[in-house]
C-alpha cells in the first residue's frame, strides 16, 4: 500500500484561486457596478463562521490554528486554508472588501456576506437523520439554513419589495460548492457508490432551489460551482485507499471512481443550470468548473507555480490545504 500512499496523500491538500475559470456566458458586471457579495457554500467558502458556531462545542478546531492562514494573513482566520479562498479573489477582482462571515465581528454587511460554513450540506440535517445517515456531524448548517440566515440579515439591507431587489441586482451570489459533504456523509453512512449516485438529483434539485430563490430576491448575477474531483480530496483518500493501484489515476494519484461521481454530479447540476437560465433570462446564472482546473493543478504543479517542497514528494501541499470541505 506504501507505494501510492504519500503521493495522493500530499496532491490533494490543495485549494487554489480558480477565478480564472469562472465563466461568464454572458458580459460581465463591471468593476464598480457590482456593490456586495453574498456567498452560500462550505469549507470552500467559509472566512470564519464554523470557527464560531464549533467554538461552544469542540475542543480543538484546527482551522483556528496554523498553518491555516499562514501564506497571507499570517494568522488563521476561520478559513480552511493556508492562504486565500476563490471568495477573496473574486471580492478583489470587484475592487469590494474580504467578504465577511456573518457570524463574526463585521456587524456591517453592506458589501455583502458570507454565509458559508466549513462541513455545510446542500440537503438537510434532518434529511440525513430520517434516512438513518448518522455521520453527518450535528451541525445545523446546510444550505436553506443558510438561505434563512440570508433572510434574517436582508431588513438590515433593504426594507421595501422593490428597495431589496435594487439593491440585490448590484450584488454577485455565489451558491456553492454544495454537495461534496453530502457525498461524504453518505459515504460514511456505509452506503455504495451507487446508492450515493442516486442522491445526486436530489442535491442538485436542492442547489437549483436554492438559486431560484436567490433570482426571486432580485439576483441578476448568480455563480454556481461545481465539484471538484472528489477522489483527489484528502478526506477520500484516507478513507478509501486502495490497496489496487488501478483504482488510482496514474497522472494525479486521484482515486478514479470518486472522480467520475463529481463528474456525473457536474453533469446533472450543468443541466439544472441551463434549465434555470431558460427561466430566468434576465438573470446570468453561470456554472462555475472547480474539476478541470483542479485536475489541470495536479498534472503540472510547476507550471502553475507550486515548488516541490525540498526533501518532499510532495509536489503542491504548500499551494493550500483543505481536510473536511
Ligand atoms: C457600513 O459600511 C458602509 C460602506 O463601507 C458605510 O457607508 C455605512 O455607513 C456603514 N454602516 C454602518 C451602520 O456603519
Ligand atoms: C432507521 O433506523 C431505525 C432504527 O434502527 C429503523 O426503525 C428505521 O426503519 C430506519 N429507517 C430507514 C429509513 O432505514
Ligand atoms: C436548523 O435550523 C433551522 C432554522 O434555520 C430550524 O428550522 C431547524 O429546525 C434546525 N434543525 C435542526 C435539526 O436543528
Amino acid at each position: 500500500m506504501e507505494h501510492h500512499h504519500s503521493a495522493p496523500r500530499c496532491i490533494a491538500f490543495f485549494l487554489l484561486p480558480l477565478l480564472a475559470s469562472v465563466h461568464y456566458a454572458q458580459a460581465n458586471p463591471g468593476r464598480g457596478s457590482i456593490h456586495s457579495i453574498f456567498s452560500f457554500s462550505n469549507s470552500y467558502g467559509d472566512t470564519g463562521n464554523f470557527v464560531k458556531l464549533g467554538a461552544p462545542l469542540l475542543p480543538i478546531i484546527p482551522f483556528s490554528n496554523l498553518p491555516y492562514g499562514e501564506t497571507f494573513f499570517g494568522r488563521p482566520t476561520g478559513r480552511a486554508s493556508n492562504g486565500r479562498i476563490i471568495l477573496d479573489f473574486i471580492a478583489d477582482e470587484f475592487g469590494l472588501p474580504f467578504v465577511p462571515p456573518i457570524l463574526g465581528e463585521e456587524h456591517n454587511f453592506t458589501h455583502g456576506a458570507n454565509f458559508a460554513v466549513i462541513g455545510a450540506t446542500a440537503l438537510d440535517l434532518s434529511y440525513f437523520y430520517e434516512k438513518n445517515i448518522t455521520s453527518a456531524p450535528p451541525f445545523n448548517s446546510s444550505l436553506s439554513v443558510q438561505l434563512d440566515w440570508f433572510q434574517k440579515l436582508k431588513p438590515t439591507l433593504c426594507s421595501t419589495p422593490q428597495g431589496c431587489r435594487d439593491y440585490f441586482r448590484r450584488s454577485v451570489f455565489l451558491m456553492g460548492e454544495f454537495g461534496g459533504n453530502d457525498y461524504t456523509f453518505i459515504m460514511a453512512a456505509g452506503k455504495t457508490l451507487d446508492q450515493v449516485a442516486s442522491f445526486v438529483p436530489e442535491i442538485v434539485q436542492s442547489i437549483s432551489a436554492g438559486v431560484e430563490q436567490l433570482v426571486k430576491e432580485g439576483g441578476r448575477y448568480v455563480v454556481v460551482p461545481g465539484q471538484p474531483p472528489m477522489g483527489c480530496i484528502p478526506i477520500v483518500l484516507t478513507l478509501y485507499a486502495s490497496p489496487n493501484k488501478k483504482h488510482y489515476d496514474p497522472g494525479t494519484g486521484c482515486l478514479r471512481k470518486y472522480n467520475a461521481l463529481a463528474r456525473y454530479h457536474n453533469r446533472v447540476l450543468v443541466e439544472a443550470v441551463y434549465r434555470l437560465r431558460i427561466k430566468y433570462p434576465a438573470t446570468k446564472i453561470v456554472y462555475a468548473h472547480y474539476y478541470t482546473p483542479v485536475m489541470e493543478f495536479l498534472r503540472e504543479p510547476i507550471r502553475f507555480g507550486s515548488v516541490p517542497r525540498r526533501g518532499s514528494e510532495c509536489a503542491v501541499a504548500r499551494a493550500g490545504r483543505t481536510t473536511t470541505t
